[in-house]
């Protein structure tokens, strides 16, 4: 199976944060991942819409980007307009989740939808015939260096069961507390998607840690 690594840059070195995309592309990265908080869906604040156009000048990667904010709808088109390839909402955000993935994917971008872990994965049936990334988040999120909780595994399990019944292409990406270790049990349990923060960034070797996440597969 195909792997997309996807490295989070909340916890790049901001100051130098361009030759840090660099290091990432070098490295073999498939997207950069950006983490969009607000303060009010979750308790801390990151990145906005001058963050994701910057990043978009500093490489030619896809753009993954993980909206942590309330009220999704009044920011979609404009995270789209500054270069987001993949947008992805939470479940918990919005009560009209068809329809803002649906506006994401007439916008052109892939639509992504996360899930908190106590959200289970049935909240998505619904959704199935039009997502095209579920992200099952393996930390609370709000903030990077976390553990990875356990119970996750089985929910990747239940996600990847669900996703081979439609048949559809669905990406099923993990975010918070990947390693080499929680990497190759999430992988086993159907993710194919690895968002990993501390584990590349805080690493010395940005190149290697992303070349090393690869590998765990082999
Ligand atoms: C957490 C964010 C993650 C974060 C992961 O709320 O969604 O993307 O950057 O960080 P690590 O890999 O350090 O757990
Ligand atoms: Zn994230």
């Amino acid at each position: 199976m195909e792997i997309v690594i996807a490295p989070s840059i909340l916890a790049a070195d901001l100051l130098h944060l361009g030759d840090q995309l660099r290091a990432a592309e070098e490295g073999g990265a498939d997207w950069i991942h950006i983490d969009v908080m607000d303060g009010h869906f979750v308790p801390n604040i990151s990145f906005g819409v001058p963050v994701v156009q910057a990043v978009r000048s500093g490489t030619k990667l896809p753009l993954d980007v993980h909206l942590m904010i309330s009220n999704p709808e009044q920011y979609i088109s404009k995270f789209r307009e500054v270069g987001a390839d993949i947008i992805t909402i939470h479940q918990e955000a919005t009560p009209h989740l068809h329809r803002l993935l649906s506006l994401i994917k007439e916008l052109g971008a892939l639509a992504g939808v996360s899930l908190n872990p106590s959200t289970p994965v049935q909240t998505l049936t619904e959704v199935i015939d039009i997502v095209d990334l579920i992200l099952i988040m393996t930390v609370n999120p709000g903030w990077g260096g976390q553990r990875f909780i356990e119970p996750s595994i089985r929910k990747i399990e239940q996600c990847r069961r669900l996703v081979n019944e439609v048949g559809r292409n669905i990406y099923i990406e993990v975010d918070g507390g990947i390693d080499n270790t929680t990497a190759a049990r999430v992988l086993a349990a159907g993710a194919n998607v690895l968002v990993a923060g501390t584990s590349v960034f805080g690493s010395k070797d940005v190149k290697q840690a992303i070349q090393k996440l690869r590998d765990v597969q082999k």
